[in-house]
């Protein structure tokens, strides 16, 4: 008889072929099988019932600030941050100090992220003008999730501005890139703007709708020219949602729970500069836009582009008031309460926070509940109902948005390749998280 090293009993589990009555075996950290299996020997088990099992949230958009940045986040507070709200693997964006553009600073950071990490992990290289010809090379390298393009400036300092440079970094290489489409030459004219105001509603007028089309164009443009797939990243606009969604040969996006829950001027002039974000949250037409988009399927994923900044550092004067919140914690609470109010199906949302994720980067067996799959899953309460409260958020910064609001759906079991990492809302044991492997970086061994 099969002997397994956990199994889970009694709950309701997400699988391909629906929603339905399940125990999961699992063996090795993988789904060993998917039945009745409530007289089968195992190590552990974990008692599920009135409970629902989702695919582990795969969350490609972070920002952990190690190394340089740790007084805001670091890879062990980020990366708990992720189980204890259902995320277990995540990709960190190359906006540290200093930034992540050599194969030295990549694994430095995966050296980091062995035996501290909570969940599985990958790390995005920054794309630069003196970089962009090995590209080809690095973006295959252990830990890399792919090249990340900041065509416009925003935390740190990252930038490829011009056409030619673009071109260039979209010529050397294969993977799907990530972009963070903003025009800096448009932004750079209007920042006095931001300046005369002092006041965050006038941060979707600096970076202006415009100053998104136009780089999400010019994107397209390059992208075409080149050959090359990409990603265009947390998506603000109605231009850009309807352009993108005519593009799908040759582009995805992603869009974030921060963009679809909050809308200008009335989150500015509620959270001031704690909502302040690139690119900006927008006013109603735009996050309505969103909401299709999510909803026709045009949205490929979710993303929480979490970027913590402290909250000495938040009450600076705007526009010395760095951009960004926490979020990597709050999405899958966030995103389950707008299920339940009738905003996304739950197999949407598992499209865009599981499969999607996993289609898109290649991710090599998550992103579903199958046999053979990583035993990785977000098991969660659908039936209950909490404020959003401060002492929650794990990260370093500690402070959400969502403070104070009442969320519907919460997760309170996280397992990791079959590890109980999250059991009832708190950690348990050791960080085993691991690289991420991918489908189009075959490895040895
Ligand atoms: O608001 C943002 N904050 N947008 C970014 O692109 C970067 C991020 C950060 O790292 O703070």
């Amino acid at each position: 008889m099969q002997h397994y090293d956990l199994v889970i009993e009694g709950a309701q589990v997400f699988t391909p072929s629906g929603i339905q009555a399940l125990d999961i075996g699992i063996v090795q950290g993988r789904v060993e099988t998917l039945g009745a299996l409530s007289s089968t020997p195992a190590r552990e088990r974990l008692d599920a019932a009135g409970l629902l099992v989702l695919p582990g949230c795969i969350d490609t958009q972070v920002h952990f600030r190690e190394p340089g940045l740790e007084h805001k986040e670091d890879l062990e507070s980020g990366t708990r941050s992720a189980v204890l709200g259902g995320v277990t693997t995540i990709f960190e964006m190359p906006n540290t100090k200093p930034s992540t553009t050599t194969p030295e600073a990549l694994a430095d950071k995966v050296a980091r992220a062995n035996g501290r990490a909570w969940c599985d992990f990958a790390f995005f290289l920054g794309a630069s003008s003196e970089n962009a010809a090995q590209l080809r090379e690095w973006e295959l390298l252990p830990g890399c999730a792919g090249i990340k393009i900041f065509m416009g400036s925003s935390t740190g300092s990252l930038l490829v501005e011009h056409d030619a440079d673009l071109l260039r970094v979209l010529r050397h290489g294969r993977r799907r890139v990530s972009v963070h489409a903003e025009d800096e030459a448009r932004m750079r004219e209007r920042k006095p703007l931001a300046e005369a105001s002092g006041h965050p509603t006038a941060h979707p007028e600096w970076r202006d709708d415009i100053s998104a089309l136009l780089a999400t164009e010019r994107l397209l443009r390059l992208a075409e020219e080149a050959g090359r797939m990409v990603h265009v990243l947390h998506i603000t606009t109605r231009e850009e949602a309807e352009l993108l969604g005519r593009w799908k040969h040759r582009a995805t996006m992603e869009v974030t729970p921060q963009h679809l829950s909050f809308h200008a001027p009335d989150c500015y002039q509620r959270l001031g500069t704690l909502v302040q974000m690139n690119p900006p949250i927008r006013g109603k037409e735009h996050q309505e836009a969103l909401w299709e988009a999510v909803q026709n399927g045009a949205a490929d994923i979710l993303g929480s582009d979490h970027a913590p900044h402290t909250l000495d550092e938040k009450a600076l004067p705007y526009p010395q008031s760095p951009s960004g919140m926490t979020g990597v914690q709050t999405l899958l609470p966030v995103m389950l309460t707008h299920v339940l109010n009738g905003r996304l199906t739950l197999e949407r949302l598992v499209d865009m926070t599981a499969s999607g994720p996993a289609r898109l980067f290649q991710i090599a067996r998550k992103g579903r509940i199958a046999r053979g799959y990583d035993a990785d899953f977000a098991i969660v309460d659908l039936k209950k109902s909490q404020l959003l409260q401060r002492q929650w958020i794990a990260s370093k910064c500690g402070w959400s948005p969502y403070e104070g609001q009442l969320l519907k759906g919460w997760p309170v079991h996280t397992v990791l390749r079959g590890q109980v990492v999250v059991r009832d809302g708190e950690l348990q044991g050791a960080p085993v998280g691991q690289r991420t492997r991918f489908l189009d970086v075959p490895e040895v061994a």
